[in-house]
């Protein structure tokens, strides 16, 4: 079986729900307290085994490539005045893997992104992570989860998670059989059904095992939803070919993709911080008491 070793991030998205702080900042680039998002998701990959990241980006994305690049002006001057202990956190981040970015000249949909990087993955399995959603599990990533099915089965395994109904029209539903707990073999998807249409509540949530032949199958996918090319639609193209199946992600998942989701991202994990988190509970607590009069 082929080891997992390259990630495909896709990061070329305008980040429309954030403006206007995304108007000149990739919304990968936000903070979770003091760490871009983006970084979390890398970490996650590379945590999970990952050695290769190709970002599939767009244009006003610099930072992102400046971000996982050496910085050395602003080492130097660190180092200078005496803050070593930053020095070394801007590093790590540089050293964690190999960077590889790709324009996506169009925005024609997430299955394009993934065509996009067809010449970079070559005839191997890789991973693919979005990065709308934080899926925090320290003992297993959430990728790691789905690499380990890929392990036994040796096909494409898409993360998902049960929403509720009223929900479906978000994200790509996938049915299936169970096979084993958390397990499912995929019979069918769909990309954001309506709720009365939606087979299941079962949601595809931005962590994706691929086997190459995924290639094949989105030059084979007519455009979907929205006028774009859709992964979830290729998909299906890919499951009259071979069998795929899906894993049910333990973790907490945030949803970062929009300004609720980022916001309470934002007050878990400073509650989780040493740093920070005394601070923000007695805040809350304070806060709580004031607007309850
Ligand atoms: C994409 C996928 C969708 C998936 C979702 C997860 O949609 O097309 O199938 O459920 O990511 O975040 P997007 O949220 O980019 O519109």
């Amino acid at each position: 079986m082929e080891k997992i070793r390259k990630a495909v991030i896709p990061v070329a998205g305008f980040g429309t729900r954030f403006l206007p702080a995304t108007k000149a900042t990739p919304k990968e680039m936000m903070p979770i307290v003091d760490k871009p998002i983006i970084q979390y998701i890398v970490e996650e990959a590379v945590a999970s085994g990952i050695e290769t990241i190709i970002f599939v980006t767009g244009r006003h994305k610099r930072a992102i490539e400046d971000h996982f690049d050496y910085a050395p002006e602003l080492e130097y001057a660190l180092t200078k005045s005496g803050k070593e202990e930053y020095v070394n956190i801007i590093r790590e981040i540089s050293d964690m893997a190999d960077f590889v970015y790709i324009r996506q000249k169009e925005q024609l949909g997430l299955g394009h992104a993934i065509l996009m990087a067809e010449h970079v993955i070559g005839n191997e399995p890789f991973a693919v992570l979005l990065g709308d959603e934080l899926i925090i599990n320290n003992e297993n990533p959430g990728i790691h989860q789905l690499i380990e099915v890929y392990r036994k089965f040796g096909k494409s395994v898409l993360g998902t998670t049960e929403v509720p109904k009223e929900e479906t029209y978000k994200y790509g539903i996938v049915e299936g059989t169970f096979i084993e707990d958390h397990i499912r073999l995929v019979n069918y998807l769909v990309e954001k059904p309506d709720p009365e249409e939606a087979p299941s509540t079962s949601a595809i949530i931005g962590r994706y095992i691929l086997t190459p032949d995924i290639f094949n199958a989105l030059k084979r996918t007519p455009f979907g939803k929205g006028g774009e090319l859709q992964l979830t639609d290729a998909l299906m193209t890919l499951r009259k070919d071979e069998v795929i199946y899906s894993k049910d992600i333990e973790g907490i998942r945030h949803d970062t993709g929009n300004k609720l989701g980022y916001i309470k991202a934002i007050i878990d994990f400073a509650l989780e911080r040493a740093d920070t988190k005394d601070f923000v509970r007695e805040l809350i607590i304070n806060k709580a008491r004031e607007l309850e009069g």
